[in-house]
């Protein structure tokens, strides 16, 4: 067994995913007589309202959602290729699936380590079924780009006759720093994925939303990959309790992320990308290998059962590595100057 967790900067810590709460927490949803139905209808609507589109559709995972909309938008346009930043999950985290699948292929825009402009889209000649962007860019801190460069590359992918899907799973975490309605952020794409369990902190499950054509041809989709679950009630219990209770402190997630990252730059041992957070995850670089990052916090934990993320990533320069922060509910509970001087003790 591993230790106890007292405290936790880990956004999907035990500490908050613990079944028992979590149900005790659900029964209050669910009072005698809910058809098994009905939870997953009404996630649908409140996201489908939220994010101003005709129909929603509720899927197992956001990788099964994404492959699907880029499949569906691939043959209503004929096309096969999608353009999206190297860093996208399909390309990262997904087996190739859309490849093995559907038969699509990425073809990846920008530069590895920053976001996706303009100048790089006028780049690509071959026509596009869609263009992926993911919002915000997680692995690079967690960067959004500029509102007006927004809705340049969606209106190029547009003109283009290429479909536009955003990648969503931290879209709630994205409209503090946009300042604007979901609706509107989410009017520049066709389809827009999110994400139940991230920012939320839900159990597992995503959403897929768009007009009722592309979602009507989703749910075929969905069918034939096997995601049509005719009781995914509890995790759309957990969603509606994360947009009841979670999705209106998004704003102080992003200001608590700022006052910490602007504790660990003035303590100087590490410091954050970007230097003012835009959403509430970002990064964190420490001037330490990342077996080194990754060895220290495991011994944190075991010290003092105060958990931080363990994996240290790579970031070119071998004496440097980044820890990913995602500031939630949990890490409400630490100071900024608390976190900095547990990000020195990785060393
Ligand atoms: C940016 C992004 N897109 C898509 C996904 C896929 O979501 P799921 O884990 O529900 O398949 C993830 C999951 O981490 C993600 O971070």
């Amino acid at each position: 067994m591993a230790p106890e967790i007292r405290r936790s900067l880990v956004l999907h810590s035990r500490l908050r995913r613990d079944p028992h709460a979590l149900l005790r927490g659900m029964l209050d949803r669910v009072p005698p007589g809910t058809r098994p139905d009905a939870p997953v209808a009404e996630l649908e609507q409140r996201i489908a309202d939220l994010l101003g589109k005709p129909a929603a559709l509720f899927f197992p995972s956001g990788t099964m959602a994404q492959q699907t909309a880029l499949r569906v938008h691939a043959d209503r346009t004929g096309r096969r290729v999608f353009a999206a930043h190297p860093h996208t999950h399909l390309a990262q985290w997904e087996e190739q699936g859309h490849q093995a699948v559907h038969h699509l292929l990425h073809r990846p825009v920008g530069d590895h380590h920053e976001l996706i402009t303009r100048d790089d889209l006028a780049r690509v000649t071959e026509p596009l079924a869609a263009l992926l962007l993911e919002l915000p860019q997680r692995d690079i801190g967690g960067l959004l780009p500029e509102w007006d460069d927004l809705v340049a590359q969606t209106s190029w992918a547009r003109e283009r006759g290429a479909a536009t899907h955003m990648d969503g799973a931290r879209l709630w975490e994205s409209q503090p720093y946009y300042d604007r309605p979901l609706a509107e952020i989410a009017a520049l794409f066709d389809t827009v994925y999110v994400s139940l369990y991230k920012g939320l902190e839900g159990v597992r499950g995503a959403v897929l939303a768009g007009d009722r054509e592309t979602i009507d041809l989703a749910a075929l989709w969905r069918t034939r990959l096997g995601g049509a679950l005719r009781d995914a009630w509890p995790l759309a219990v957990a969603g509606l309790i994360g947009l009841d209770e979670v999705l209106p402190r998004m704003g102080e997630f992003l200001a608590h992320a700022r006052a910490i990252a602007a504790a660990v730059n003035a303590d100087g041992y590490a410091r954050t990308r970007p230097a003012v957070p835009q959403t509430s995850i970002f990064h964190v670089l420490l001037p330490v290998p990342r077996q080194v990052a990754s060895a220290a916090s495991l011994r944190l934990f075991r010290e003092t059962g105060i958990e931080l993320p363990v994996h240290a990533r790579a970031t070119g320069d071998p004496d440097r590595s980044a820890l990913e922060l995602s500031v939630g509910v949990a890490a409400l509970e630490f100071t900024p100057e608390e976190v900095a001087a547990l990000l020195r003790r990785l060393r």
